[in-house]
């Protein structure tokens, strides 16, 4: 697919700070006058939202991760044909709370599955279609799993099946992450995560703001 418009994702473990962060990029881009697509995976449809209740309800523990993986993508073709492809081709900006670079890391990495069989995927459920730039919250995994446990101990939103992943699965995707921004240093940028809201913002709208 060619995209007219620009693409950027974020992507981190869970607790990063990517939705705060994308939320305040959105609000500095239509101040001056973007127009701007925020989206989230999976979800970001009202099909995706359904698929998003099955693949984090923490009661599908008999998932399989190649079920988990076709779900995450089924997901991912719903969103790029409904509204992330369609936004690109009248030249907005899209912003995207993941994309296939967690698909990458998450079942790739920390399933096993292998990055081969993500690419493949990838090709016919997102039309090869990439961020120009990816914004990567880097935190450890120690932060990460605290910050999870807070927030679904204050939301009981039921979102939880991944979190509850072992310690050993969140330190494979951990170091997914680290091995595809070192080979992208271009496209993937690594901002420190632990840093004050308002720094990370700052140091966000540097990089975007050469972009648009
Ligand atoms: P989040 O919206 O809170 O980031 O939660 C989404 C969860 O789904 C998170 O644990 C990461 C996981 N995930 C995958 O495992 N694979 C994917 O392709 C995507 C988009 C998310």
């Amino acid at each position: 697919m060619r995209a007219r418009g620009l693409f950027i994702s974020f992507e981190g473990l869970d607790g990063s700070g990517k939705t705060t962060q994308m939320r305040r990029l959105a609000k500095r881009l239509r101040a001056r006058g973007h127009v701007v697509l925020e989206t989230v995976e999976p979800g970001g449809t009202e099909i995706g939202g359904k698929i998003r209740q099955v693949l984090l309800d923490a009661a599908n523990q008999e998932l399989s991760p190649t079920a988990e993986l076709l779900l995450y993508f089924a997901s991912r073709a719903q969103n790029v044909d409904e509204r992330i492809g369609p936004a690109l081709r009248r030249g907005e900006i899209v912003l995207a709370d993941r994309f296939t670079d967690s698909t990458l890391v998450y079942q790739g990495c920390g399933r096993g599955l292998g990055a081969e069989t993500v690419l493949a995927l990838d090709r016919i459920a997102g039309r090869g279609l990439k961020p120009d730039l990816t914004l990567l919250l880097d935190i450890d995994v120690e932060t990460s799993l605290a910050r999870a446990r807070a927030r679904n101990a204050a939301q009981p939103a039921g979102e939880t099946r991944m979190d509850e992943q072992s310690l050993e699965f969140h330190r494979k995707v951990y170091e997914a992450y680290q091995a595809l921004a070192a080979g992208e240093p271009e496209r993937i940028r690594r901002i420190d995560g632990r840093a004050a809201i308002e720094e990370i913002e700052l140091a966000i709208w540097d990089m975007v703001s050469a972009h648009v």
